[in-house]
């Protein structure tokens, strides 16, 4: 596989952690070193930005009450500020991809009308809204709404002229031979995939290979702006595309680079 090229400016920028199969992480503040990337060099941007949900609420886990905060860095700022937040690191990652390269977003309701309100303004050709219905989710505590069963993922090219990449027909076949609706049943991630340790918000790797299967060809080069886990290094990985992360938080660099040892011993 290619190795990884220069990502900064003028290649000042040193990674936490680089593996030679191009596996890239940076220890940063997302706002800002997206600032600092050299323009257009990626094909695919997947980001699982804060939810802003972590304000005191309680949750049900393996049946007992738990709090759903996630931690300082979920914290709502207030609607505005949570706005302007989104609309800057999306304009960010927006001069980051490619002229034919495609943006996901995931976020529940906490956020994502902000997201897709901010992607419009920006410019984004909006490609897809995905239904990721997590087939198992805990029950609704209070008893006074419906269970939150569902998350959205917004499927984005760079503009109105990008001629995005979608490998219809692989969906088509992991979908039994039927065209591929919007509406994807995944399961919350596995036990399996949190044997090196656990991050509050970790998506399952379904979710994540189906993203860089259906939208990237081998070799091409991914973006995760709040990385967590780094999920969607390890699917980029496992399917042979290079990656680039970035977390604020080091112990999630630490829990990523198990993943990806263990994702190598897999191999
Ligand atoms: C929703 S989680 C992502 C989880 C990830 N998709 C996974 O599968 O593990 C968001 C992550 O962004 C990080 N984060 C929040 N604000 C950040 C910022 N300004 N810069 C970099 N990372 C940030 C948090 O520490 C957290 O790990």
């Amino acid at each position: 596989m290619q190795q990884q090229q220069s990502l900064g400016m003028e290649g000042q920028l040193e990674p936490y952690f680089s593996h030679p199969e191009g596996f890239t992480l940076f220890e940063a503040d997302a706002l800002t070193l997206l600032e600092q990337l050299e323009p257009e060099q990626f094909d695919l941007i997947f980001a699982d930005p804060p939810y802003f949900l972590s304000n005191g609420g309680m949750t049900c886990k393996s049946g007992r009450m738990v709090s759903v905060d996630k931690g300082r860095w979920d914290k709502s700022q207030g609607v505005e500020a949570n706005h302007r937040f989104n609309l800057r690191w999306l304009e960010a990652c927006q001069r980051l991809l490619k002229p034919n390269g495609t943006m996901w977003v995931s976020g529940t309701q906490h956020v994502i009308y902000s997201i897709g309100f901010a992607m419009q303004s920006l410019g984004f050709k909006i490609l897809n809204d995905i239904a990721w219905f997590k087939v198992n989710p805990p029950p609704n505590l209070s008893c006074r709404y419906f269970t939150h069963g569902t998350e959205t993922v917004i499927w984005a090219a760079r503009d109105e002229n990008s001629r995005h990449t979608f490998n219809y027909q692989l969906m088509k076949e992991m979908n039994g031979g039927k065209q591929m609706k919007n509406l994807w049943s995944i399961m919350a991630p596995r036990k399996s995939e949190k044997l090196q340790g656990k991050h509050p918000t970790q998506k399952p790797l379904e979710l994540l290979d189906r993203i860089v299967l259906a939208s990237t060809n081998e070799g091409d080069l991914v973006l995760d702006p709040f990385c967590g886990s780094a999920t969607t290094g390890i699917s980029a990985f496992r399917n042979k595309r290079r990656f680039v992360g970035i977390e604020q938080n080091p112990e999630y660099l630490e829990l990523s680079i198990r993943r990806l040892r263990e994702a190598e011993q897999g191999q």
